[in-house]
């Protein structure tokens, strides 16, 4: 059974009031159950949390390295600024896909750069919360990969 680490950067919280018009009406709890439920489809085990602060997520990242076999991030505004967050997705050497729920590519030059990318296996910007859907099974196949059942 693959074991995902699912994290969602700041402001992420507030999704289905956030700017409805650029991310749309539904929920963080409504993408997390359909996390879950993929995750049971494909007996995978995940773990998913929200944080604000860049530390927590760092801390995460560090405590997941002898749990984790892949990461899912969306690293929201960090994406295009934290070293810090880049330096530990390397750091601990496992499998990372990056997911944006719009496309960052078509919205203001500001988001258009990520400092995670490079440190990314992949990344899918765009869908709405299929992005996660998918990254999720990205992740996985790339967990699978790492330890063949
Ligand atoms: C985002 C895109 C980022 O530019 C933004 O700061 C977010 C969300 C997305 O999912 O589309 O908070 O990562």
């Amino acid at each position: 059974m693959s074991r995902i680490l699912i994290l969602h950067g700041p402001n992420l919280n507030l999704l289905g009031r956030r700017e409805p018009d650029v991310y749309g009406r539904v929920t963080l709890a409504e993408i997390d159950a359909a996390l879950r439920s993929l995750a049971a489809q494909l007996g995978a085990e995940i773990k998913v949390m929200q944080s604000n602060s860049e530390g927590e997520l760092i801390e995460a990242i560090h405590a997941a390295a002898d749990w984790a076999e892949a990461i899912l991030i969306n690293p929201a505004a960090y994406t295009h600024y934290s070293i810090a967050l880049r330096d530990a997705l390397a750091g601990v050497d496992l499998p990372v896909i990056e997911v944006h729920l719009t496309n960052i590519f078509a919205r203001e030059d500001f988001r258009a750069g990520s400092v995670i990318a490079p440190v990314a296996a992949g990344m899918i910007a765009g869908l709405g919360p299929e992005a996660y859907l998918l990254g999720l099974r990205a992740a996985i196949n790339l967990a699978e990969r790492r330890s063949p059942a």
